[in-house]
């Protein structure tokens, strides 16, 4: 069993720069867990206190049962992959991926097996007689992959191991670990700052800011139903549109307000709010660019510039100075005609897609009632 378990954990840097705050989560074995945030919220501190790379200033980690806090790197049954993966230059690849099992000293015919079967998964044994630099970048990358692999580690820890590739080859090797975690028995830790790649390889997601979790779940609980605006704002493109409102209580029913239309809540909504007994007022308004729909209702908006993606028209409109963008979803960008900037058009938000945050502490008051977040939860453990 390698369960990871963070309990209270803090890390402070000389001079008082603290990195990670009160860092509580814990990983369940074979899980595939990524940490998701901006530069410098304390992605790559925290996984390399996991790798023992870093001291832990308060607090304790745990990988299976075992607390590891003072165990050294290499006794903690981790492998790691760092963004810049530097390959031995005058070894062949074969080498490469051997180097820490020759230094274990491990049977050449365990070697040689483990070897061959990690280049199979990475599909490089055509590359094995190759040195690094008759190699392309998602080659090399394969290897430093491979490198880690062959150690059979207990966890996986990747910290943005494809953020030095290309778009392209990063969507191709985004693919490929996706089918080698499906080969392996692991535990995976994946840093990055790259909210795509969070949402297609997390089981769970965990979305850190300024060394704060601001929220853990599926990709389907962070997309459908972020806990506040941070994580509203920062998983999702383009970006949730966030437009002042207000809270009202009309008939013993809560409605919302904005840009002077007055929209009706579903009742998940109103069940919600008054169950935490919400009181009307000002507050911020979340729908995204998917749920806004033009048409003939809704806010009145001043039509702006129009991006063909070539499935979709994003379409971008000023409501009440504040800009907002509305996908429309196209079978054919042929024969769409965008609206023209300047013109009046009409735009319907999904209610049952709306978020409330509250104005001073971002909070989601609608969180966990969302139906996306509420219907086809993946088992955690996906295989
Ligand atoms: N060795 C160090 N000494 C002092 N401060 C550090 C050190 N390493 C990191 N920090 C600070 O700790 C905070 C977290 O850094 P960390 O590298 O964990 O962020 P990150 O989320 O991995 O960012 P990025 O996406 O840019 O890699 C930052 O404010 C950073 O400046
Ligand atoms: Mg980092």
């Amino acid at each position: 069993m390698a369960q990871v378990v963070f309990e209270n954990v803090k890390k402070v840097y000389e001079k008082g720069v603290v990195a990670v705050h009160d860092f509580n989560l814990e990983i369940h074995d074979k899980e595939f867990m990524v940490f998701v945030g901006p530069s410098g919220c304390g992605k790559s501190t925290t996984l390399r206190m996991v790798a023992g790379l870093e001291t832990i200033t308060q607090g304790n980690i745990y990988i299976g049962d075992r607390l590891v806090n003072n165990v050294l790197p290499k006794d903690r049954d981790i492998s790691m992959v760092f963004q810049n993966y530097a390959l031995f230059p005058h070894m062949t690849v074969y080498d490469n991926i051997a180097f820490s099992l020759k230094r274990r000293k491990m049977p050449k015919e365990e070697i040689k097996k483990r070897v061959l079967e990690a280049a199979e998964i990475l599909d490089i044994t055509e590359l094995l007689k190759r040195k690094p630099k008759a190699l392309s970048g998602g080659q090399r990358q394969r290897v430093a992959i491979g490198r880690s692999i062959v150690r059979e580690p207990q966890v996986f820890l990747m910290d943005e191991p494809l953020s030095n590739l290309d778009a392209k080859l990063r969507n191709q090797m985004r693919t490929e670990i996706v089918k080698l975690r499906r080969r392996m028995d692991t535990t995976f830790i994946y840093v990055t700052h790259d909210q795509i790649e969070a949402m297609t390889l997390g089981d769970r997601i965990v979305v850190m800011d300024k060394g704060l979790i601001m929220q853990v779940g599926t990709p389907q609980q962070v997309y459908g139903s972020p806990a506040n605006m941070f994580v509203a704002g920062f998983i999702g493109t383009p970006q949730m549109n966030f437009i002042d409102a207000q809270l009202l209580w009309e008939n013993g029913r809560y409605k919302l307000m904005a840009a002077g239309e007055i929209f009706e809540l579903p009742d998940v909504a109103q069940d919600k709010l008054s169950s935490e007994s919400r009181q009307p007022g000002d507050v911020i308004m979340g729908i995204r660019p998917e749920h806004l729909i033009i048409g003939d209702s809704g806010f009145p908006a001043s039509a702006d510039v129009s991006e063909l993606t070539g499935s979709t028209a994003n379409v971008h409109a000023l409501v009440e100075d504040r800009e907002i963008v509305s996908v429309v979803p196209l079978t054919s960008a042929a024969g769409y005609s965008a609206p023209i900037p300047g013109s009046v058009i009409h735009l319907m938000p999904d209610m049952d897609m709306v978020h409330i945050f509250d104005k001073s502490t971002g909070e989601n008051l609608l969180a966990g009632s969302h139906k996306v977040a509420m219907f086809d939860m993946p088992d955690v453990n996906r295989d």
